[in-house]
């Protein structure tokens, strides 16, 4: 992955978390390049109109198709190149995002987001250009903008590099499909709570062990469904 642009309505919204922490070490480690379009830069009005009402009544606006239109031919007409961007729509309609998709995105050269508000994107907009309508998760947001960030944020941990040690990634809940083990630092005990013997014992396989166990107990507790799929894979 070395390009990610996104084309939204409030780019302001970006500027905390584009410019803190793994986001801007991916900028910086890897050289990923993170491009945000003003949607009103490509409206004609006086207002910068990005919505209207919608055909067929009803609450709500819609994000207009025009500016989408303009923005996504200028981005291409600039040299991106179509045929190796993905055009992502985060939208509750999508698929639900997944760590595994997450994987697979850090995969593509270049991702383009398009950030939507009010009622959604006019439809042409998703049927001319978006590959992928992506949800992260059973709710609706008030816009696109925190999916995105939620979306790239999760992509770019899998881009080598990014996080000193792939390893810590691949480590990470959702892995083999179990959740993660608890973790311990220093202070050997606080206010009478003890870390637990078995990780200062400094015996490698009994911690492995343990760690293993405890992915399993959470698993089952929290997450069935992930369980389940973790039974049936591992043939227990
Ligand atoms: C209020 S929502 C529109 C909801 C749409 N009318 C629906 O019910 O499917 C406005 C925008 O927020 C974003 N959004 C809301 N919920 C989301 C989710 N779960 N995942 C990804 N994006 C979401 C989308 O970009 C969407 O266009």
């Amino acid at each position: 992955m070395i390009r990610i642009d996104v084309i939204t309505a409030f780019p302001e919204y970006f500027r905390g978390p584009f410019g803190e922490s793994m986001i801007r070490q991916a900028q910086r480690r890897v050289g990923l390049e993170i491009n945000l379009w003003d949607l009103r830069d490509f409206t004609h009005d006086a207002h910068r109109t990005v919505d209207d009402t919608p055909y067929g009544g009803g609450a709500g606006m819609v994000m207009k198709p025009e500016p989408f239109f303009e923005a996504l031919e200028y981005l291409f007409g600039q040299g991106l190149p179509r045929e190796q961007t993905k055009i992502i729509y985060p939208s509750p309609q999508g698929k639900v995002f997944t760590n595994r998709v997450a994987q697979k995105l850090a995969q593509e050269k270049s991702l383009v987001f398009l950030c939507g508000h009010y009622k959604g994107i006019d439809q042409r907009v998703i049927d001319y250009w978006v590959d992928e309508e992506i949800s992260i998760g059973d709710y609706v947001l008030t816009g696109g903008e925190l999916a995105t960030v939620v979306i790239v944020d999760a992509v770019i941990r899998w881009i080598p590099g990014v996080v000193g040690d792939i390893e810590s990634v691949k480590s990470d809940s959702f892995e083999g499909d179990l959740l993660d083990a608890p973790y311990y630092t220093r202070p050997e005990i606080y206010r009478g709570l003890k870390v637990p013997d078995v990780l200062r014992s400094g015996n490698h396989q009994a911690i492995e062990r343990w760690r293993l166990e405890k992915r399993i107990e959470k698993t089952r507790a929290v997450r069935p469904d992930l369980y389940k799929k973790f039974v049936e894979k591992n043939k227990l």
